[in-house]
């Protein structure tokens, strides 16, 4: 891997791969830099599934690109990452051990947890992630547009596996209504991490990645954890992550460093080293994770749990992009103060050309990297690359969204028999 950007490099992007029949879900993809993401997909000729909170918008957007006569093809589906019913710390009365709502507060139930309070809106992230996992599994191995097809009309394929999951999706500045969580956090993080969680098993082992847009503001992020078994609360108690500021900007950074955390953990416990790890019983993967920043949490201790699958886990920071992001900062007869800017900033699709190069790219197959910018890896903050800090937060939002703390099982794809191949050293798997 390239050491970090110089100053002044440019955001010229290099080659990626062929695309064509791979199986890619971008969220929040109706415009700004996730239309350019997925535009990028399908240029090269890849199945997008379009995860969208506003249908129509979504498919006004996929009108466009499918007008477009793009080599690829798209299909979209119905995702609100919002949660509005997720407590931040104060919200809940209790101690360790599962928290109770608080009198008045509806609990909905869900079959895979019972013991934590779930938030009654991740059940559009839950019935997306289920739909997913049907369509993929009635999809025939390899299959793009057809796999769609095969989901819709309720097809026997005989299943294949998810490429590529963007994590795009995100908010900056908006207000937080009375008694919610807090906004950037739950659309910015907790939603994808629970959409990323429930789609491990149908990622392609060996060479499904996880590509999460976050930001370069997670250098300004603080995150602050109370509570867990470190604090004496007990063995089995669960951090939470501490409701401490109140400014929109550093909300949005923080949001954007639990990004990069969630990452650096996921690729600790599913990464390339990880995988090469677990597959030579030995400290053996050490050598085979290549080099770099990202390094530093691949060669963390593995997590217990389910074999890693061996996913390419990347945070990639787009830099400063003209998209409808910034409309919550200006009252709708300011948004004019924003053209001068605009010369300075990126368009969409220049902030896009990371994200779709690290869902792509060929240079990164069988690679760890942790935070990428530009088209090269980037060192991301100290409180990025604390392996401590990316554990108890994985656990503070396992506790929040009732998953257990580890990943049961093996991977659907690789009970399927989808075909993978060591990645260890840069080896190829079926992408
Ligand atoms: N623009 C920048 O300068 C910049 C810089 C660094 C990082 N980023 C990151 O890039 C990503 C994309 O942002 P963007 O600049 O392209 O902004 P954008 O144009 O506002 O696009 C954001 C997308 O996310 C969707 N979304 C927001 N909340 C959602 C929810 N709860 N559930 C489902 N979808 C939701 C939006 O849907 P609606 O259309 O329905 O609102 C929209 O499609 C974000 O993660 C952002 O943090 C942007």
């Amino acid at each position: 891997m390239a050491p970090p950007a110089a100053a002044g490099a440019t955001s010229a992007a290099p080659p990626e791969e062929d695309m064509a029949g791979r199986y890619c879900i971008v969220t929040g993809c109706n415009g700004g830099i996730g239309y350019q993401v997925a535009r990028g997909l399908m240029a090269r000729g890849a199945h997008v599934v379009m995860a969208c909170r506003n249908r129509g918008a979504c498919e006004a957007a996929a009108e466009g690109l499918r007008a477009e006569g793009l080599r690829g093809t798209c299909a979209c589906r119905s995702l609100d990452l919002t949660v509005t019913m997720w407590c931040m710390p104060g919200c809940w009365t209790g101690g360790p051990g599962p928290a109770r709502p608080r009198p008045g507060r509806a609990r909905s139930r869900d079959p895979l947890s019972s013991a934590s309070p779930i938030p009654q809106d991740l059940d559009s992230v839950r019935a997306f992630a289920a739909q997913q996992r049907a369509e993929l599994a009635r999809a025939e191995p390899g299959a793009g547009a057809g796999a769609d097809a095969a989901g819709a009309g309720g097809g026997a394929g005989r299943g294949r596996a998810l490429d590529v999951l963007v994590n795009n999706a995100g908010v900056m500045g908006v207000p937080r209504p009375p008694g919610s969580p807090e906004p950037h956090l739950a659309a910015n993080h907790t939603g994808p991490y629970l959409l990323t969680r429930l789609l491990l098993p149908a990622l392609a082992p060996g060479s499904g990645r996880v590509v999460t847009v976050a930001s370069r503001a997670h250098f300004w992020g603080g995150l602050r954890l109370r509570g867990g078994a470190g604090a004496g609360a007990g063995a089995g108690a669960a951090p939470e992550v501490e409701d401490d500021t109140h400014n929109w900007f550093f909300q949005y950074a923080r949001s954007k460093l639990c990004n990069v955390l969630f990452t650096a953990e996921l690729q600790r416990r599913h990464g390339h080293a990880a995988a090469a790890r677990a597959a030579a019983g030995t400290a053996a993967g050490e050598a085979a994770g290549g080099s770099g920043p990202g390094l530093r949490e691949a060669a963390a201790p593995p997590a217990k749990g389910a074999s890693p699958l061996g996913l390419g886990c990347y945070a990639v920071s787009p830099g400063f992009v003209d998209t409808g992001i910034f409309r919550h900062l200006l009252p709708s007869w300011a948004q004019w103060l924003r053209a001068p800017l605009r010369p300075l900033v990126r368009s969409p699709e220049q902030g896009a050309r990371v994200v779709v190069w690290a869902a792509c790219s060929s240079s990164l197959q069988g690679r760890d990297a942790l935070f990428l910018h530009d088209c090269r890896e980037m060192q991301a903050s100290p409180a990025a690359r604390d392996p401590r800090l990316a554990a108890e937060l994985w656990r503070a939002s396992a506790a929040l969204t009732g998953l257990p703390e580890e990943e049961e099982g093996e991977g659907e794809g690789a009970a399927r028999g989808v075909r993978t191949e060591s990645t260890s050293g840069g080896g190829k798997g079926t992408r």
